[in-house]
């Protein structure tokens, strides 16, 4: 039996368990291509419960899970589709999918929501996101993505360019790096900073973080930059958001003016922040990004459904 039984923090993931996992998922790579039949979890089933948008996470792990034999309950945009919408908790409706399926997966819109349905469930939850919270399956992917792309994740300086405030992508992410020997660079207008708490958590934990409004010096000491999409939908006041809107956008000449080759990844969807002229860049990798992410979550499924083990 897998130690692992929910996904929904980076807090608690040890560097054997990360490094176990994102070996575990290269072993998958020529069935997530379709390249050889697996039936690694025939008989299996997924509930992919998703009460907030998506594209990549919903359909990678739900092809994650087709590729490997099992079959698929997909339930998107579960507020208006869903009992939700006649009130139901979501406790209620975790107690009841697990009698459909035995893994779920859940992305919502309320922070701590997929602690919730992991303390209520049997069945293992893995989580798609909460709020501007978490979204760990995404920072294990992004892993992942450095690792194939930089040959190793130690060593590297990353910097994260964008909405760190609501953003659960880097929350997740900055945990992850936190085990690894990288040094951060965070980039962001002075209102979208990341949460005090975020951050000193993964300076106790030894990681190296430098703060700065400094793109392009930012980028002349870069291996890895990772850039956000500014997180409208999370505002409170939409004034704000119109203030920070716009405020940072990477383009290749910027890139060309570090002088260095860079990764440029971006957990997507892209809006302006990210002009379409680097998708010829060398090194954006950000279509490989989300292959990354059918390779990890099929990884997941293989351990919480007791077919593979990492510590
Ligand atoms: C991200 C998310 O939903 O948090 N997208 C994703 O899962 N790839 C990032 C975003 O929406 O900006």
């Amino acid at each position: 039996m897998s130690s692992i039984h929910d996904v929904v923090s980076m807090k608690p993931f040890s560097r054997k368990q990360i490094d176990g996992i994102l070996d575990l998922s290269e072993t998958f790579e020529d069935v997530a291509r379709a390249k050889k039949p697996s039936n690694l979890l025939a008989g299996h089933v997924v509930a992919t419960l998703f009460y907030e948008p998506s594209t990549r996470t919903r359909l990678s792990f739900e092809s994650a899970m087709v590729r490997l034999g099992g079959q698929v309950l997909s339930v998107a945009d579960a507020l208006k589709t869903s009992s939700a919408w006649k009130g139901e908790s979501l406790e209620d409706s975790i107690l009841t999918v697990q009698n459909y399926a035995d893994v779920i997966v859940l992305r919502h819109s309320e922070r701590g929501s997929a602690e919730r349905a992991a303390a209520v469930a049997d069945a293992p939850v893995l989580s798609g996101g909460d709020d501007a919270n978490e979204h760990p399956t995404q920072a294990l992917l992004d892993l992942l993505t450095i690792r194939r792309e930089q040959g190793k994740i130690d060593g590297n300086t990353v910097t994260l360019v964008g909405d760190h405030k609501h953003s659960r992508v880097t929350n997740s992410f900055i945990y992850g790096l936190a085990n690894y020997k990288v040094n951060v660079i965070l980039v962001n207008p002075p209102e979208l900073a990341i949460a005090p708490d975020v951050l000193k958590h993964v300076q106790d934990k030894g990681l190296k973080v430098e703060e700065t409004s400094d793109l392009a010096a930012a980028l002349k000491k870069t291996d890895v930059v990772y850039i956000f999409r500014i997180q409208k939908e999370r505002f409170k006041d939409p004034q704000e958001y119109e203030r920070v809107k716009g405020s940072y956008v990477i383009n290749r000449a910027m890139l060309e003016a570090a002088g260095r080759p860079i990764t440029v990844m971006h957990p997507m969807p892209r809006l302006d922040e990210l002009s379409t002229d680097v998708d010829t860049y060398p090194g954006a990798c950000y279509f490989r990004q989300s292959f990354n992410g059918v390779l990890i979550r099929m990884a997941l499924f293989a351990l919480v459904l007791g077919k593979a083990d990492v510590g």
